[in-house]
């Protein structure tokens, strides 16, 4: 008699996986993507122009990467646009991408409002200007309330800060050893509250983490493309999703076709 297969514990489960059903392609999307955004300085000077049109260039890119994710039913977008290294640019540099924050901020927040989407900030906001600071927190709570997709915009953002950040918070809160858990630390990171990101996906050819989401990432699906991120476009963000949808998650454990033939070994069949 034929046996039934094993009962798989719960991975492979959409529900275990977190993961959502496209409304575009109807494929499993995650509930959760984060994206490096690199290759600015490289597109610029493949096309002759100064460093400075790449940033502008991806910038504008944002836009339309955010459509695209939210179309998809991704809940969560995390975007890497300045790390805690990046002030180690040339001054004229980090100005730049400073202002593209305040453009960004200026141009876009009616769109992400009236589009459903939640703007966050991590990282150490306190860095930017005051005037910088005020026109976020304004965006902050005016889309503070929408529930399409919630993106996190990482400025002065690095993962052992955050890192360093939660552990000096349950510090401060006297937190006892036995206390500290999993759980206790990923509540006092900056993403508190999210879940983990499922999909990272990093343009530009590179293949790093570069200090972004450390703890968070431990068991993300990793997507590089050489593609640089001003040429990221809505194709190359459903070719990732669709190769997200082809992964195996098996977060240590084994899927259901893999109990399946662990029983026929131990039956030794
Ligand atoms: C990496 O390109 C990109 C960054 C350091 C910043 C990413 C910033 C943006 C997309 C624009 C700013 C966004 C906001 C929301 C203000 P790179 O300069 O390292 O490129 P390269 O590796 O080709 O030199």
């Amino acid at each position: 008699m034929k046996s039934e297969p094993a009962a798989a514990p719960t991975a492979a489960s959409a529900d275990y996986l977190g993961d959502l059903i496209s409304p575009i392609s109807g494929g499993r999307v995650p509930r959760h993507v984060a994206v490096i955004m690199d290759g600015n300085g490289r597109w610029a000077t493949q096309r002759g122009l100064p460093r400075a049109a790449g940033h502008r260039a991806g910038t504008e890119n944002i836009r339309r990467v955010i459509e695209r994710f939210a179309d998809h039913g991704v809940q969560y977008l995390t975007l890497y646009a300045f790390s805690t290294e990046n002030w180690n640019r040339p001054e004229k540099e980090v100005r730049l991408l400073i202002r593209l924050l305040r453009y960004f901020i200026r141009r876009e927040t009616n769109n992400l409002h009236k589009n459903g989407i939640k703007l966050r900030m991590l990282g150490h906001i306190e860095t930017l200007p005051e005037w910088l600071q005020k026109q976020v927190a304004e965006a902050i709570a005016l889309t503070g309330e929408n529930q399409r997709m919630t993106l996190n915009i990482c400025f002065s953002y690095g993962g052992r800060d955050d890192i360093l950040m939660a552990v000096q918070a349950m510090m401060r809160e006297e937190t006892g050893a036995s206390d500290i858990t999993e759980e206790t630390i990923s509540r006092h990171l900056s993403t508190a509250g999210a879940p983990d990101p499922d999909l990272l996906i990093r343009t530009g050819g590179d293949m790093r983490i570069s200090n972004f989401l450390l703890w968070q990432a431990a068991y993300a699906e990793l997507y590089f493309t050489d593609t640089f991120w001003p040429d990221f476009g809505r194709e190359d963000t459903d070719i990732a999703l669709a190769e997200y949808g082809r992964r195996k998650r098996k977060f240590g454990g084994l899927l259901p076709e893999d109990l399946e033939a662990f029983g026929k070994d131990a039956a030794g069949r």
